[in-house]
């Protein structure tokens, strides 16, 4: 897909991936909706992008309502949707089951699960789904993105994170196949450790070591994983695959 004036909608784009994603493609003339729960974020990365129809908008993902109005918006402030990056994802790590010394157990609370199912799947499950109607509404040509992660090969101590990452891959491998007769191609991306403020938040001790294990020795840059994509659309007989951007590591 040729990006230049293609409007392209990215989740949880007030920072991290989803900001630097924003800034690739918008560099090669496409619009972006800036979206993310928090509004301020959302704003401040949409008027650094400058030119173009770039515009902001607050949504929180995990509630169909909101979604479903938000593409509505998007419909009436853009002429055709092209693209959707289901960039925002959260983490809430813990051990599924630890004994205490007490004899005790400290569990992964089902709120812990609930959380993360609920922003990273449901959450790509519902904006994927509205903007699919969108594409097939404005009958263009369009790509969807789901950010997954090398976690989704499972990682332990995320039992939650893992699971909806792998189930967003499945998603684009179901939706490759569903969306196709519309011209519409979906794809994944499984970033290894990017060095974003969801990863400055692990202990330095353990930051350190898992550095150690990267075959590439170091963090990945949002812009390499923000490049990635731009691949993903410039490229139209991608679809239902994953790419993994890992610096050869296998979890
Ligand atoms: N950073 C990494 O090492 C890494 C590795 C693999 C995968 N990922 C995935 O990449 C994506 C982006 O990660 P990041 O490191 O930039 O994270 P981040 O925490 O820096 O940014 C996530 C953004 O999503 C927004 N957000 C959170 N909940 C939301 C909701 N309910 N609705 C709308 N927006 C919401 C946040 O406000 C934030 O701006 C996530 O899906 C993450 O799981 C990250």
């Amino acid at each position: 897909m040729e990006l230049t004036n293609k409007n392209i909608a990215i989740t949880g784009a007030g920072r991290g991936l989803g900001a630097a994603i924003a800034r690739e493609l918008c560099a090669v003339g496409a619009n972006i909706a800036v979206i993310d729960i928090d509004a301020e974020a959302a704003a401040s990365v949409a008027s650094d992008l400058g030119t173009g129809n770039s515009r902001s908008y607050a949504c929180d993902i995990s509630r169909e309502q909101e979604v479903n109005a938000l593409f509505k918006q998007l419909e009436h402030d853009f002429d055709a949707l092209h693209g959707l990056v289901n960039n925002a994802g959260i983490t809430r790590d813990a051990l599924m089951v630890k004994p205490q010394k007490d004899g005790s157990f400290k569990t992964m609370s089902l709120q812990q699960w609930q959380q993360v199912i609920d922003i990273n799947l449901t959450g790509t499950f519902l904006c994927g789904r509205a903007a699919a109607e969108s594409m097939i509404r404005s009958g263009g040509q369009g790509l969807i993105v789901n950010v997954s992660s090398i976690s989704r090969h499972g990682n332990r101590g995320q039992s939650n994170y893992s699971a909806s990452k792998a189930a967003v891959a499945a998603l684009a491998v179901v939706w490759a196949q569903e969306l196709a007769p519309y011209g519409i191609r979906s794809m994944s991306l499984s970033p290894g450790f990017t060095a974003t403020e969801m990863v400055a938040n692990m202990r330095p001790d353990a930051l350190e070591k898992l550095q150690k294990l990267i075959p590439a020795q170091r963090l990945a840059t949002p812009e390499e994983m923000a490049r990635t994509v731009r691949f993903m659309f410039e490229n139209d007989y991608l679809s239902g695959r994953d790419i993994g951007v890992d610096g050869g590591l296998r979890l």
